[in-house]
C-alpha cells in the first residue's frame, strides 16, 4: 500500500496547487474515459497500458485536449524507457523516485500546460482581433470605401454590411465596433440562418420561464446580451417573417419583450446586419419587409470583392503566412515571387476566405522556407485563359496601304481555309457547300495559300475518292 499512499500524497500535493485531480474507475476504459473526462495530463501504470485492454500510448495523446502522458514503471529499464518515450510520453517515472522530485516534476508540467494553453487562447484571440487597419489599401474601390466606413464608425445607426462571400462583413463589423465608442462593450454575432425559427426568437430576445416546451429558466437573449454594444445579425435576408416585424419593433422601440414575457426590456445596442443576398430582390418579391430594409440600410456598406482590390493580396498572404507559420510551426517565410504572382491574378470567388484556405494549405505542403507555384491549388497555379494577346504589332502596318491590305487579307484567307479544311476534314465538296464556293474556286484559293486537302484528313481516312 506504500504505492497507494504515494499516489495520494501526490495527487494531494497538486490539489494544493489548484490542479484537479480525477482518477479514473476501474472498470471503464481509460481511452473511453478520456473522452468524458478531458484531461491535460494523464499518469498511468504501464501495466495499463500493455495487453489486449490496455490503452496505447499514442491513443491517449490523440484524446480530447491532448493530454500529456506520464508513464509509472516498476523498474528502472533504459529499453522500456526509450520504446515509451518514443511513443509519445512525456515523462517515464520510476517508482523507487522520491515523492519531492516526483511532486516538482509533475508540478512543471502542469505549468507547462497551463502555459501553452494560455499562449493558444491568446492566439486565438489575435485571431479574432480586427481593425479598421487590417482593410487599409491602395486600391482605389477600398480607398474610397473605408472613406465612407470612417464617417460611420461612431454614428448611432444601423449598418448594412453587403458584399461577396468571404469578403470580411463580420471581419469589417467587429472592426468598426472596435473602433467606435462602444469597443468597451460586448460585441455579439448572430447566424440568422444557422437556427430554428424558434430557437432564433428566444436566442435574439430571450424567454422567459415556461415559454415553451424545454425552457426551464429565463434566458437572456443576444440583444440584452449586447446591451452596451453591438449585435451583429448575420445572413439577416434569412430571418423569418414575424421576426422581421420584431427586429424591426425592437430597432425603434430601443426594446425587447422576451418569448413568453409581458415586460418590454430596454437595450443599448448598435446593430449590425449583414447578408450576400440581394436583400432589394427580396423585398420586390415580398421575401423581407421593405420597412425594416430602409431601417437596416440607412447607411450601406458594400465590402469590394478580392478581384476589384488585387493590390491587397500581398498583404493578406503575408499576413496569413506569418499566422500559419506560427499555428503549423513550420519554418515558412514568404512566398516566392512567382507564387505571388499567380495569387495575385488569381479571381477569388471565395475572396478572403478562400484566400486564407490557400494559403493554410501552402503553408502545410511547403517544402522549403518559401511557398512555390506546386504548393497552390491548381485553381490557383492551373492553366489559366492565356494571357490577353499581344497589342497588333503597329510594324505591320507600315508601307503602302495596297500592301498591308493584301497582307492582312492573305493572313484573314490563310486562317479561314485552314479552319474550313480542319473541320470538313480535308473533304473539299463539304467545305466548299460550307464556305458557298464552288469546288472549282475553293481549289484555286487552296493552291494559292499552299494548303493541301491531304493534310486535313484524318489518319483513319486516307484518301478516297475525290469529290
Ligand atoms: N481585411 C481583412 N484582413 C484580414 N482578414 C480578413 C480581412 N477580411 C476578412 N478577413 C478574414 O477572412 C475570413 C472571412 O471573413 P468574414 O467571415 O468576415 O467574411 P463574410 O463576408 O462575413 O463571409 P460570409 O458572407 O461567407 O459570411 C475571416 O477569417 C476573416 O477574419
Ligand atoms: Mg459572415
Amino acid at each position: 500500500m506504500a504505492r497507494a499512499g504515494r499516489a495520494e500524497r501526490a495527487e494531494r500535493a497538486l490539489e494544493d496547487r489548484g490542479v484537479v485531480v480525477a482518477r479514473a474507475p476501474a472498470g471503464e476504459g481509460l481511452r473511453a474515459w478520456l473522452e468524458r473526462v478531458p484531461a491535460d495530463l494523464v499518469l498511468v501504470e504501464a501495466r495499463a497500458l500493455a495487453g489486449r485492454r490496455g490503452a496505447s500510448l499514442v491513443d491517449l495523446r490523440a484524446a480530447p485536449e491532448h493530454p500529456e502522458v506520464v508513464v509509472f514503471v516498476e523498474a528502472e529499464d533504459a529499453e522500456a524507457r526509450a520504446r515509451l518515450l518514443a511513443q509519445g510520453a512525456v515523462a517515464v517515472v520510476y517508482h523507487g523516485v522520491s515523492d519531492a522530485a516526483l511532486r516538482e516534476a509533475l508540478l512543471a508540467f502542469v505549468a507547462r500546460r497551463r502555459d501553452d494553453l494560455r499562449r493558444r487562447v491568446r492566439a486565438r484571440l489575435d485571431e479574432r482581433r480586427s481593425g479598421l487597419d487590417d482593410f487599409a489599401s491602395e486600391s482605389p474601390a477600398m480607398i474610397a470605401f473605408l472613406d465612407v466606413v470612417r464617417r460611420v464608425v461612431d454614428a448611432e445607426t444601423s449598418l448594412l454590411l453587403l458584399g461577396e462571400t468571404g469578403v470580411g462583413k463580420e471581419h469589417l463589423a467587429r472592426a468598426i465596433h472596435e473602433a467606435s465608442g462602444r469597443r468597451r462593450g460586448p460585441f455579439m454575432a448572430v447566424n440568422c440562418a444557422a437556427l430554428s425559427e424558434s430557437l432564433l426568437e428566444s436566442e435574439l430576445f430571450g424567454h422567459v420561464a415556461g415559454a415553451f416546451t424545454g425552457a426551464v429558466r429565463d434566458r437572456r437573449g443576444y440583444f440584452e446580451l449586447a446591451d452596451g454594444g453591438t449585435l451583429f445579425l448575420d445572413e439577416v435576408g434569412e430571418l423569418p417573417g414575424h421576426l422581421q416585424v420584431k427586429l424591426l419593433r425592437a430597432l425603434q422601440e430601443r426594446a425587447v419583450v422576451p418569448v413568453g414575457g409581458e415586460r418590454a426590456l430596454e437595450v443599448d445596442v448598435r446593430l449590425m446586419a449583414a447578408t450576400n443576398r440581394d436583400l432589394q430582390v427580396e423585398v420586390r418579391q415580398g421575401r423581407f419587409r421593405s420597412d425594416l430594409f430602409y431601417r437596416l440600410a440607412v447607411v450601406t456598406l458594400l465590402v469590394p470583392p478580392l478581384r476589384e482590390r488585387r493590390a491587397d493580396v500581398p498583404r493578406l498572404v503575408e499576413r496569413y503566412v506569418e499566422h500559419y507559420r506560427r499555428r503549423l510551426g513550420k519554418p515558412v517565410r514568404g512566398v516566392r515571387p512567382d507564387a505571388l504572382d499567380l495569387l495575385v491574378r488569381h479571381d477569388w470567388p471565395g475572396n478572403v476566405r478562400e484566400l486564407i484556405n490557400v494559403i493554410e494549405r501552402a503553408v502545410l505542403l511547403a517544402t522549403c522556407d518559401e511557398v512555390a507555384p506546386a504548393d497552390l491549388p491548381v485553381e490557383v497555379s492551373g492553366p489559366r485563359p492565356a494571357a490577353p494577346a499581344p497589342p497588333p504589332d503597329d510594324a505591320a502596318l507600315d508601307g503602302p496601304w495596297i500592301r498591308v491590305r493584301d497582307a492582312a487579307l492573305r493572313d484573314l484567307e490563310r486562317r479561314y481555309f485552314a479552319r474550313l479544311m480542319t473541320t470538313s476534314e480535308g473533304r473539299v465538296g463539304a467545305a466548299a457547300r460550307r464556305a458557298g464556293l464552288s469546288p472549282r474556286s475553293l481549289f484555286d484559293a487552296l493552291r494559292r495559300l499552299g494548303l493541301r486537302k491531304e493534310d486535313f484528313r484524318r489518319a483513319a481516312d486516307p484518301g478516297g475518292p475525290l469529290p
